[in-house]
């Protein structure tokens, strides 16, 4: 494979092996261009697809991105069809070229909750890449962080109840195996665009030691550039886990 191309002094050994975005700042974008918010949405998926591509073409292990959380089926219900829509586009128009890429698509969120289209597009995407082995593509999707976390719990309750397992067994990893991310590893980068600095209930567990980075760009207008930038301020900090610095 040839060398991709860097926008920004990045070392291809040090990559964070698992990156979120939490995608915020397509409704602003809209109302500074005088658009319609879908039209926001829309231009967002353009900046999705190129950091997908770009993810996989110099090696990130897996990539989650925040698409829609459990907290935005409060928006207007002209919003959420246009999200909905959007979702549905997407994996039609990507699924191939996304296959061929050997990219494992994976839906973080409770997909029981959407409509019958949807879910059955997202769990069609699942199983045509299930095999796949390169890039682990995480899309959040009526995802809640909290209710990640009920879940596991209950699915550990679960296995208590049927005499599989003892409340005294319960260890970190048992747990992290009921996540939906199960089997990959933490939240290296965690970036968030628009400025906004907040998690929003995105991947609460995962993030314990994450670094965190704020581009105050909107989401439609993220490139390359800034990617490859988050990627080396990231290289830049010095990451302890709690122990003292030699
Ligand atoms: C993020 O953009 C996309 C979703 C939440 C689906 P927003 O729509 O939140 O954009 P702002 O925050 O209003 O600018
Ligand atoms: C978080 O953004 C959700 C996604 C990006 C999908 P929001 O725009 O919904 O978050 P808040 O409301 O600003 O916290
Ligand atoms: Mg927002």
């Amino acid at each position: 494979m040839s060398t991709p191309t860097l926008y920004a002094p990045i070392d291809l050994q040090r990559l964070p092996k698992h990156v979120g975005i939490i995608m915020d700042g397509n409704g602003r974008w809209a109302k500074q261009n005088k658009l319609k918010v879908a039209m926001g949405h829309r231009a967002g998926t353009e900046a999705l697809r190129e950091i997908i591509r770009n993810s996989s073409d110099i090696g990130i292990q897996a990539l989650s991105l925040y698409a829609f959380s459990t907290e935005n089926w409060n928006r207007s219900q002209a919003e959420v069809e246009a999200l909905m829509q959007l979702i549905l586009d997407f994996f039609h128009s990507e699924i191939d070229e996304l296959d061929e890429k050997n990219v494992r698509i994976t839906i973080l969120g409770d997909k029981s909750a959407l409509p019958e289209k949807q879910r059955e597009a997202l769990i069609q995407a699942e199983e045509r890449t299930g095999k796949n082995t390169g890039l682990k593509l995480n899309i959040a999707i009526n995802y809640g962080g909290r209710a990640e976390l009920v879940r596991a719990a209950q699915l550990l309750a679960q296995d208590v109840k049927a005499g599989a397992l003892s409340p005294e067994a319960f260890t970190e990893e048992l747990f992290a195996d009921r996540l939906y991310t199960a089997g990959m590893p933490d939240v290296d980068l965690m970036i968030r665009t628009s400025g906004e600095m907040r998690l929003s209930n995105f991947m609460l567990w995962q993030c314990s030691y994450a670094e965190f980075v704020f581009p105050t760009v909107l989401w439609p207008d993220f490139d390359l550039r800034q990617y490859h930038q988050c990627i080396a301020e990231f290289q830049g900090r010095k990451r302890r886990f709690g122990k003292r610095e030699e």
